[in-house]
């Protein structure tokens, strides 16, 4: 989706970004973000349930002419101090560009914030885009599920790497990106 708001910002020369907590009011925008990331999209009504499941939600605004636009967002399930990623997914249009990162480093606050010790995830082995940003993280691979993913049509299925971080000596301390 090509919102109104990318031109200027590009003439503006970067996105000024903050991260903070998912609100109900976000979930129209974090389906539609999903949708545009994953073959599988989840609905307004499911992200709200997550939100009102006490998931820990952290959205990326960046600022625009009026007002803020949310342009990425990470969920996680926290049970008993292990959390797991469920996603996190960037608007198509702002990727590339060192957004994911900080995103992230704030979400493993949230998480560990939240009494999380360790954040799990699972990602295909071809996405190079995600791999890079949890292994700059520090997130290690303890896992392999062979064929987890389908592949694009008449493709082969694709592996999934379960991943690791350790939160507990990380500074849960908010901080301005
Ligand atoms: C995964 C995702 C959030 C990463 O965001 P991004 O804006 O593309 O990534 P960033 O620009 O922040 O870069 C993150 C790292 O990936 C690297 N990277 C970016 N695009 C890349 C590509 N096409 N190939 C290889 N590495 C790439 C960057 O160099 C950076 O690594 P570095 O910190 O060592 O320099 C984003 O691509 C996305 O929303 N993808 C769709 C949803 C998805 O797949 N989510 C993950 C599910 S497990």
């Amino acid at each position: 989706m090509l919102h109104w708001f990318w031109p200027w910002a590009w003439w503006m020369g970067g996105l000024a970004t903050a991260i903070r907590p998912g609100l109900i009011s976000d979930c129209e925008r974090l389906a539609d973000i999903h949708a545009s990331s994953f073959a599988h999209a989840w609905s307004r009504h499911e992200v709200e349930q997550m939100l009102l499941d006490r998931h820990v939600i952290d959205v990326q605004v960046s600022q625009a002419l009026i007002g803020e636009i949310v342009t990425g967002f990470a969920i996680s399930r926290l049970v008993m101090g292990e959390a797991e990623l469920l996603t996190i997914a960037l608007d198509p249009e702002t990727r590339g560009r060192g957004l994911a990162k900080p995103l992230l480093a704030a979400h493993a606050q949230s998480v560990r914030r939240a009494g999380g010790e360790t954040l799990f995830l699972e990602v295909a082995e071809d996405n190079a885009p995600a791999l890079a940003l949890y292994r700059g993280l520090g997130f290690s691979e303890i896992g392999r599920r062979k064929g987890y993913y389908p592949g694009e049509p008449g493709a082969a299925r694709r592996d999934a790497l379960t991943m690791r971080a350790d939160l507990s000596g990380l500074d849960p301390t908010p901080r301005f990106w």
